[in-house]
């Protein structure tokens, strides 16, 4: 096995934490909302279950939980944090960014807490970002956050959409490694010609929020499925194959894939192309549906408490999202 580690970049996670409302909206809940069945959102999604937030919850409620729940298993104090970075799409507010509400909740303040707009990418994004804060020596303690609340952007009229999605948040504390952990190679990328695939028209300065713009849904997710699904498949196995190649790592040597959780066909088309067995791939979609960007970060704790990741282990995360982006990280644990 032949690593660069002349390239690593070395941080280590050291908490992970994951907040999902406990309210449930099965498959057969939803038949008596819209024109769907079980049947059909399993066989096109493999989607049994979701997630979904009370009316009083907004995402920053979802990641301040989460974010504790890393902390303490890193054993770091909140108010210690160098940076607290939140990947969503669903913000609390058009601003300030969610990351602000988050310090108001947990009654800190000082360090830089910023959004990063992403979409399903957003918490490898976030990642990204401090791993480079890390290793350019500006921050020790950082805290990545992805959260979502779909729920509040669908519309629940439209099957299409509604089927898919959910609400949740999952976070990670990473801090410097000792040179034996860390980014082994990553690769990230945007096409933003293909924005208008998936997005939500009115809310922003492009469309502001009106009568009418109510009145025809807008506010809610805009998505041309079948076109979506094709660049999905491409860009995730695309942006780890590059990766997993700027390692040097042969297919061989990874121990687990964790994809961004949108529906099980774009997983294993991905997983696939990439060439991992079935069994090296963590899945969680069947029980929460997509939640954008917390999907990775949630799946990532639920896979260490499940000890599916122990140290040396190759991990190797994968996601695309509106934009469109992509992004992709190699970690050795
Ligand atoms: O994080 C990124 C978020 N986006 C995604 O992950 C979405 C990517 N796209 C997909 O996963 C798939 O395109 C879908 C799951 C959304 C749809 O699967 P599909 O294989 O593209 O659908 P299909 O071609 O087999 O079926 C389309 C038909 C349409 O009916 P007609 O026009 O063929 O009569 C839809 O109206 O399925 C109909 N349909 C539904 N039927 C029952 C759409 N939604 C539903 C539904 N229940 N919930």
């Amino acid at each position: 096995m032949q690593y660069t580690f002349r390239l690593m970049k070395s941080i280590k996670i050291v908490g992970t934490g994951r907040a999902l409302p406990e309210r449930m909206l099965t498959n057969f809940d939803l038949e008596k909302m819209v024109d769907t069945s079980n049947e059909w959102i399993v066989s096109r999604t493999g989607i049994r279950e979701r997630r979904i937030a009370d009316e009083k919850t907004a995402t920053s409620d979802l990641v301040a939980e989460a974010l504790l729940k890393a902390c303490k298993q890193a054993g770091v104090k909140p108010a210690e944090l160098d940076a607290i970075i939140v990947a969503t799409s669903t913000p609390d507010t058009v601003y300030p960014a969610t990351a602000c509400w988050v310090q108001k909740r947990l009654g800190i303040s000082g360090m830089p807490s910023f959004d990063v707009s992403a979409g399903c990418s957003g918490f490898l994004f976030a990642l990204e970002i401090a791993t480079n804060l890390i290793v350019a020596g500006t921050a020790k303690k950082v805290v990545v956050v992805g959260g979502e609340v779909m729920s509040k952007v669908v519309d629940w009229k439209d099957r299409s959409t509604c089927v898919l999605f959910g609400d949740g948040a999952g976070a990670a504390v990473v801090v410097p490694g000792d040179g034996h952990c860390g980014v082994l190679a990553s690769n990230w990328g945007c096409d933003g010609n293909l924005a208008p695939l998936l997005y939500q028209p009115a809310g922003g300065t492009r469309l502001p929020t009106s009568e009418e713009t109510f009145k025809e849904m807008a506010h809610t997710v805009h998505m041309q499925g079948d076109k979506v699904f094709k660049h999905a498949v491409r860009m995730m196995a695309g942006a780890a194959l590059r990766a997993i190649q700027e390692a040097k790592l042969d297919v061989s040597d990874i121990s687990l894939l964790i994809p961004h959780q949108a529906n099980t066909r774009i997983m294993e088309a991905t997983r696939t192309r990439l060439g991992i067995p079935r069994e090296k791939m963590f899945v969680v979609v069947d029980k929460y549906g997509n939640i954008s960007a917390a999907t990775i970060p949630i799946a990532l704790d639920e896979a260490r408490e499940q000890g599916r990741i122990k140290d040396g282990d190759i991990v190797v995360m994968t996601a695309f999202g509106t934009g469109f982006t992509w992004a992709a990280s190699v970690l050795r644990w």
